[in-house]
């Protein structure tokens, strides 16, 4: 199997990297990455110098760079490669236009050109938009409220035409909240750790009382490698374990596996166009592919937090650097 993996040097893509090269003894991967602010090569310095793993910097929107790549045959595309935060899309969208939909259609025009056997989006809950009640299929209906979350159903719709009309093999996967080792503290359960280990306020946006439904990385990492191997082109994969959680409950379950106190929450102003709940039926990958998770939510938090507290060089290290400024500007304006 030889993969080109985009975006292998952020979260989940890092993730999926280390469990491509143990599961797969002869894999090669070139790894394509931008390093963005949230591409850190730290999430993979202890497999650089493996003979089966290729490291490429370049931007995912560089047709010349793309084409030059491909021309070495790659039988399959997993992009991860993405503006992946809502609040930056907030405050600036245009990089989530340039990468989450240049980006892709690039990715695939080159795949249709060279030929690759299979082309897996990354793709997210987020492009169904908020749910009160029930959960959504893969038959529902896109509706998307934040510049991300458009960006991404925006690459979803290409990758639609793209098998309707050039029958390039896409596998759409759209996935629940992550969490787990390597993810940017800027997300919720990174940053709340990372607050909370130093006694600092945790804002939580709202009332606190938005609903995310919570996977352990590696069961998405999972999913992925079955949709490589066994999933069908043209299709679109849910992929959910099912774990909802208010982010209030979330955060006071979190502080008690710390022994911090619950006083450390901090209400502050809500994320506009905030998603009050995602929830998604995954009945078709587990029918189809056999899938489901591994890990329940509270082995993975209680293994996310264990990770941040001994991994405190790395969060430390991008805490002091670029992203104090990003967080100051964005309370700024809120
Ligand atoms: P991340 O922000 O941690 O990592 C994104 C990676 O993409 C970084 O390494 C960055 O340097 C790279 N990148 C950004 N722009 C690029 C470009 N133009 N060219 C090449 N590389 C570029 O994101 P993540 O949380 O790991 O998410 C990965 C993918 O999974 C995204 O497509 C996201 O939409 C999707 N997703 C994420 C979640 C989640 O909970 N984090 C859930 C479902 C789907
Ligand atoms: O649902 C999948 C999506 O999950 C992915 O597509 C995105 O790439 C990923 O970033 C994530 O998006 P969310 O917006 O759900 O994740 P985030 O960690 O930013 O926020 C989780 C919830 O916590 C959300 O309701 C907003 C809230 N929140 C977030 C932050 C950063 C707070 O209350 N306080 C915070 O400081």
């Amino acid at each position: 199997m030889k993969l080109l993996v985009t975006g292998g040097a952020g979260f989940i893509g890092s993730n999926f990297i280390h469990y491509i090269l143990s599961e797969h003894p002869n894999c090669e991967i070139t790894n394509l990455d931008k390093l963005t602010y949230a591409g850190n090569l730290e999430n993979l310095r202890d497999i650089e110098n493996d003979p089966r793993y290729h490291f490429v910097i370049g931007d995912i929107a560089d047709r010349e760079l793309i084409n030059n790549l491909l021309h070495g045959g790659y039988d399959t595309i997993v992009n991860f490669a993405a503006e992946s935060h809502v609040d930056r899309s907030i405050l600036d969208a245009t990089p989530f236009i340039e990468t989450n939909i240049k980006g892709t259609q690039t990715l695939l025009e080159g795949a249709r050109q060279y030929r690759v056997g299979r082309f897996i989006q990354v793709s997210t809950d987020e492009v169904y938009g908020s749910i009160q009640n029930g959960k959504f299929t893969e038959k529902s209906p896109l509706s998307p409220n934040s510049p991300y979350a458009a960006s991404k159903a925006a690459a979803d719709l290409l990758c639609h035409a793209y098998w309707k009309t050039y029958q390039l093999p896409v596998i759409i996967t759209r996935c629940s909240n992550n969490l787990g080792p390597f993810q940017f503290p800027e997300k919720l359960i990174p940053l709340a750790i990372t607050k909370a280990w130093e006694n600092k306020p945790i804002p939580i946006y709202g009332d606190g009382l938005n609903v995310r439904d919570w996977i352990y990385v590696a069961d998405h990492c999972r999913a992925l490698n079955l949709a490589i191997q066994r999933g069908k082109p043209g299709e679109i994969y849910n992929v959910a374990a099912n774990q909802e959680k208010m982010n209030l409950e979330l955060i006071h379950q979190l502080l008690d596996i710390m022994g911090k106190p619950r006083s450390l929450v901090s209400f502050v102003a809500d994320r506009p166009g905030h998603d009050r709940r995602y929830a998604l039926d995954a009945g078709k990958i587990t029918q189809a592919l056999g899938w489901k998770p591994f890990y329940s939510f509270e082995q993975a938090l209680a293994a996310t937090v264990d990770w941040y507290l001994n991994h405190e060089p790395w969060w430390r290290k991008i805490k002091s650097g670029e992203y104090a400024k990003y967080y100051d500007k964005m309370y700024s304006q809120r």
